[in-house]
């Protein structure tokens, strides 16, 4: 009986050696740790539960049937962050490059139907060399029972994927289905086609890091969410993003205990926006201090700076932020941040993440590049992902919200649950110089007329209350009462039910 149970031990430990002790050091001479120390970080101590680990490939061409070690090249499970469940699976590079056979397909597989049925988050954390070369058609097929788990998990279960070392060819479609990707810099890089593959069709020369590392896919391509500086990092903020997430679409976002007064007044905010309709200034400091404790966990934060998105709480409630930002761009709507912005609210709605939104936007930006590109299309994109939001939203108009842009940015007629103005807004067509240009252009020779006509106008129009004479706006209140305000608004629509008419899906303009 004593050597049935050490042969237990024995296997076990076997497993976890994954691909033996020089690839694990060779592992960790490039920054990177191994699939099990990865997973040790991510979860609660002492929470990991592993399936699978005896699986092993049953390919016998090549000579494979020489070599069948545990696991097979990924560690899958569940286990615990701050409590709550979480699968996950764990690519061992150690392990035949940790690339994809039809048996580490399944055991993928296997996770996350796991997670569907109990309704849990999975995390990937990827690091593989892409589909078992010795497998063919097998190994594709295995990705393919991946991606129609994605497919079928979106919207249901939050899925997260940390790219942590390769993610090439076809591999980078399961995690571009995935609600959120993290990267690793330096030691992670996602493209479709390599380096090499592109010198030979394109002539262009570039490395792997320039090609498809975390930079470029953070600051260009906005195929990341977030890049950290090494792999613990990576995790931590992981576990800080799950914290902030549902477990499934039927559930809440968990409720934390807070330490920051609702009431809470921020005089500061009274003076954060210049005399100077042109001068720009940080809408992150207005996020900042209307969130518990100034705590912002931002997504996308090089990607498209003049919007932003991320996740606040507020009495300890998760709340999806979107704020023009005037620092960049002074705020306009273009292609990618409307694509930013929208994506993440419709992640919001998913999940019932209530939206709050800050408003100071000068309008669409103008352009040939923008409009051959295809504005109206993408623009259109954040337009409809507000108005089919029939989560909590909550706007608070700061300055500017002009033309189109002001309806798209979850207005009333979007059918805003809280609308919100401070009574430095204006709520117009566009600018008072613009307007005046337009309607007087047969006196622009005359300086002191069109200054006049231009005073008529701001007199007029550049202010919240013409908006709030129709019930546009609710209320314009302090700017320094503006926590109280939105934590109040919120609260009293935990109850709001709201839905669509009945549809297969929508046809979101893609
Ligand atoms: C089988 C693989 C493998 C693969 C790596 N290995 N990739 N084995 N299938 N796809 C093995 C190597 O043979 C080696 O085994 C070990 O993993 C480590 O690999 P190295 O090359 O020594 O590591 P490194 O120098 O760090 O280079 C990593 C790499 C390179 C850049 C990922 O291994 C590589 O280019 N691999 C092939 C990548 C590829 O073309 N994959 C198919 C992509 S198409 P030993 O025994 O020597 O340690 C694809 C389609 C998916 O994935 C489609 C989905 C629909």
């Amino acid at each position: 009986m004593k050597d049935i149970l050490q042969e237990l031990e024995t296997r076990r430990d076997q497993a976890r050696l994954g691909g033996g002790e020089k690839r694990v050091d060779g592992q960790h001479a490039k920054g990177k740790l191994t699939a099990r120390e990865r997973l040790e970080l991510l979860l609660d101590p002492g929470s990991f539960e592993e399936f699978d680990m005896f699986v092993a490939h049953r390919c016998t061409d090549f000579g494979m049937q020489e070599s069948r070690p545990y696991g097979d090249g990924v560690v899958t499970g569940w286990g615990t962050i701050n409590g709550r469940m979480v699968y996950v699976f764990s690519q061992d590079f150690t392990v035949m490059g940790g690339s994809v056979s039809e048996t580490h397909g399944q055991k993928i597989c296997k996770i996350m139907d796991m997670a569907m049925q109990n309704g849990a988050p999975v995390i990937g954390l990827n690091d593989s060399g892409g589909a078992r070369i010795q497998e063919g058609v097998a190994s594709l097929a295995a990705y393919g029972e991946v991606f129609q788990r994605n497919i079928e998990a979106s919207g249901v279960i939050p899925q997260i994927s940390v790219i942590m070392g390769p993610c090439a060819g076809g591999a980078v479609y399961s995690p571009a289905m995935t609600d959120f990707i993290f990267m690793v810099k330096d030691s992670s890089y996602m493209f479709v086609t390599g380096p090499d593959v592109v010198k030979t069709v394109t002539n262009e020369v570039v490395t792997a890091e320039e090609l498809g590392g975390a930079k470029t896919h953070t600051s260009k391509s906005s195929v990341a969410d977030a890049a950290f500086e090494n792999d613990m990092e990576a995790l931590m903020e992981v576990r800080r993003l799950i914290d902030m997430l549902p477990l499934n679409n039927r559930e809440r976002p968990p409720h934390r205990p807070f330490f920051d007064d609702p009431d809470r007044v921020e005089t500061a905010l009274d003076t954060i926006v210049p005399e100077n309709p042109n001068q720009p200034y940080d809408m992150k400091e207005v996020v900042r201090s209307v969130a518990d404790e100034g705590d912002f966990n931002e997504m996308q934060a090089d990607f498209a700076k003049n919007i932003i998105t991320g996740f606040i709480r507020l009495e300890g409630q998760t709340v999806g932020v979107v704020a023009n930002q005037p620092m960049v761009l002074a705020g306009v709507l273009d292609i990618d941040s409307a694509r930013k912005a929208a994506r993440f609210v419709r992640f919001c709605d998913c999940f019932e993440i209530p939206i709050l939104t800050f408003v100071d936007v000068p309008g669409f930006l103008p352009g040939t590049k923008q409009e051959y590109d295809g504005i109206i299309k993408h623009g259109a994109k954040l337009l409809f992902a507000y108005g089919e939001a029939t989560v909590p939203k909550v706007t608070v108009i700061t300055r500017k919200a002009y033309g189109g842009a002001y309806v798209v940015m979850s207005s009333k007629h979007l059918r805003g649950d809280f609308n919100y103005a401070w009574p430095t807004s204006e709520v117009a067509v566009m600018g008072a110089k613009g307007a005046t240009e337009i309607l007087y252009r047969s006196e622009l020779g005359d300086p002191d007329k069109i200054a006049r006509r231009t005073k008529d106008y701001e007199d007029r129009f550049a202010n919240p209350f013409v908006a709030a004479e129709r019930g546009f706006i609710d209320e314009v209140i302090q700017p320094r009462s503006t926590r109280k305000r939105v934590c109040r608004a919120f609260a009293s629509l935990r109850t709001k039910t709201r839905g669509m008419p009945w549809k297969k899906h929508d046809n979101i303009p893609l």
